[in-house]
């Protein structure tokens, strides 16, 4: 059981005991240490209606709290709060129980369901961006997390690779010749400003790239070689930043918007038996109640839109793959799309109601100045050159770089460089926009990558040092021991929580806790030294390992690596 739902069952069972009708209760994480570990304050509100003083009445319920074994000391405090003290002995050995296990006591969930995550998304034509990049960052944290409690997580990257500029980037492709169309291809934005340029000064050219965008749309098969061409060497691309970036998104993930081609008309047939279709100007649309403008389904050309590839890819992702939760981690500027194509999908019963539809929206990344993210000359900047410029400069941060040799210096750099990237991003509430600031990234204090690397890389010298066994035997000495024993056992719930918020900077939050903690343990605790008895030494040791297990998984669910050295 959760450790808080272990402690709401004690507060459950004392209502039961004073004879007082609570329906939930929930206990939260006490904010200060002089408050205890948890705090109760349903009292209040209880008294109200009740028509009682809240303090007789917790004074009752406190009464009634077990204190035999999980809980040591029950308080009434302020206005009517009960104020729990866990006991030392019970969390020492639940603390040493989650050393053992491999979870580090994060319970699978009882009730996994398939996930849906959309995430990075890029488009095949143009070069992949800043927003790109934190869909990718973040979407494939909360991949490894769904996986991580139990879920069945199906990653799907909805690439862009459908739509009338294809015709005039084949045209130029087919112009240029496969082999040096690969070796421009490297420099998207180049390449089609290249076509786009051809277009705009050659007639013939023109007319040759609209003749591309019927033929690929028909079907076509020399063009569909063509364009398929395309989307490898493009695709090829993304999957380099892919690698560099230590994201699991594969080939079999990407799911791209032609895929759903044939699937077009059936949805405009769907939505048209339930009667949702209204002919606008010429185009098939959907109204919604509340909203102005209508959702666009099929242009008075025949042709189809943005939303109408995601409302067949709604209905694929429940039907086909059978998806109960399906979360679409794009940025914010795109809440509106989303917000009409869930509800036209709920309303037209595409999706059925026991699926949970969610656009896990984020923020515009900034440079320092708050502007939004360019390079010096106002272009956009290439993520390959970002990541590999992470890597330099984190060269510069490690600081003991003189230590070793290149090669494993290089290695270092990347897990820390990109690290860094991430972390920065993952660590802030995602909704907002983001400042990028390679200094801030890049530093030693403060909620930063490094700094948990060098934590974890601090315990691993411990541990080179003291080559004895460690028993796993944790007694609980003193109050920081306590804290962060109880912080620790708090893996679970936390994990849990930043899953049903999908809030990855919940978790970087934690582990900052977590780290500052133990350097305030590990200063006021000496673990090696010879005069600490066998008995402390152990705990401590055990307490340290245990940080680092959860220091470790921490970063492997964000998809930050660790370093034994540093
Ligand atoms: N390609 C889109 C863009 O760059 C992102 C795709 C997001 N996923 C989706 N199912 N619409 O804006």
């Amino acid at each position: 059981m959760k450790l808080k739902q272990k402690i709401n069952q004690y507060i459950s069972d004392a209502l039961a005991n004073a004879a007082i009708n609570v329906e939930q209760v929930n206990v939260v994480e006490a904010g200060k240490p002089e408050f205890g570990d948890y705090q109760f304050n349903g009292i209040m509100p209880l008294a109200k209606k009740l028509r009682r003083n809240p303090r007789e009445i917790a004074a009752e319920v406190a009464e009634q709290i077990d204190t035999g074994g999980v809980i040591r000391k029950a308080e009434v405090a302020g206005p009517g709060f009960i104020n729990l003290w866990l006991d030392d002995i019970w969390l020492g050995e639940e603390t040493g129980r989650i050393l053992s296990d491999p979870r580090i006591g994060v319970e699978k969930k009882p009730d996994p369901v398939k996930v849906v995550i959309d995430y990075s998304g890029p488009n095949m034509a143009k070069q992949m961006h800043v927003g790109h990049l934190r869909s990718t960052i973040i979407g494939d944290t909360l991949s490894n997390l769904l996986t991580f409690l139990g879920d069945e997580v199906i990653r799907q990257n909805h690439i862009g690779d459908w739509g009338t500029q294809f015709g005039m980037l084949i045209a130029y492709l087919e112009e240029i010749g496969e082999d040096t169309g690969s070796e421009n291809l490297k420099d998207l934005e180049q390449f089609y400003k290249d076509a786009k340029g051809r277009f705009d000064e050659d007639a013939a050219f023109a007319d040759k790239a609209r003749e591309y965008v019927v033929k690929i749309q028909s079907g076509d098969p020399h063009c569909l070689v063509l364009w398929k061409r395309f989307i490898d060497i493009s695709l090829g691309h993304c999957e380099e930043i892919y690698e560099k970036l230590n994201v699991s998104l594969a080939r079999e993930d990407v799911r791209a918007e032609s895929f759903y081609n044939e699937k077009l008309p059936k949805v405009v047939e769907a939505l048209d038996k339930k009667g949702k279709l209204q002919m606008s100007e010429g185009a098939k649309c959907v109204f919604l109640e509340d909203e102005e403008i209508p959702v666009i389904i099929q242009k008075g050309d025949g042709g189809y839109l943005y939303a109408t590839t995601d409302l067949a890819a709604l209905w694929f992702r429940s039907e086909v793959l059978g998806a109960k939760r399906i979360s679409y981690v794009v940025d914010a500027r795109q809440a509106g799309h989303f917000k009409q194509v869930f509800r036209v999908a709920r309303e037209s019963g595409l999706v059925g109601e026991d699926v949970l539809l969610e656009h896990i929206a984020f923020g515009t990344m900034m440079d320092k100045g708050g502007r939004p993210f360019k390079t010096r000359e106002g272009g956009t900047v290439k993520l390959a050159d970002l990541l590999d410029e992470a890597v330099v400069r984190a060269k510069e941060a490690i600081k003991a770089k003189d230590a070793y040799d290149p090669a494993a210096l290089e290695n270092l750099a990347r897990i820390v460089g990109i690290g860094a990237v991430k972390y920065a991003d993952l660590s802030i509430n995602r909704e907002s926009n983001y400042i990028f600031d390679w200094e801030k990234m890049l530093s030693l204090e403060g909620n930063t990558s490094l700094y948990q690397q060098y934590a974890y890389a601090r315990i691993m010298s411990i541990f080179r040092k003291y080559d004895g066994e460690i028993r796993g035997r944790i007694v609980i000495g003193n109050e920081i021991e306590h804290r962060l024993s109880l912080l620790l056992l708090r893996f679970d719930d936390l994990l849990e929580r930043a899953a049903k918020d999908a809030a990855p900077h919940q978790i970087t939050s934690y582990l900052y806790d977590v780290t500052t903690l133990f350097m305030r343990f590990y200063e006021q605790n000496p673990i090696l030294k010879e005069e600490v008895g066998e008995e402390t030494r152990q705990s401590r040791l055990a307490l340290s390992a245990l940080t680092a297990n959860v220091i470790r998984q921490g970063l492997s669910i964000l998809g930050i690596g660790v370093v034994e050295r540093l």
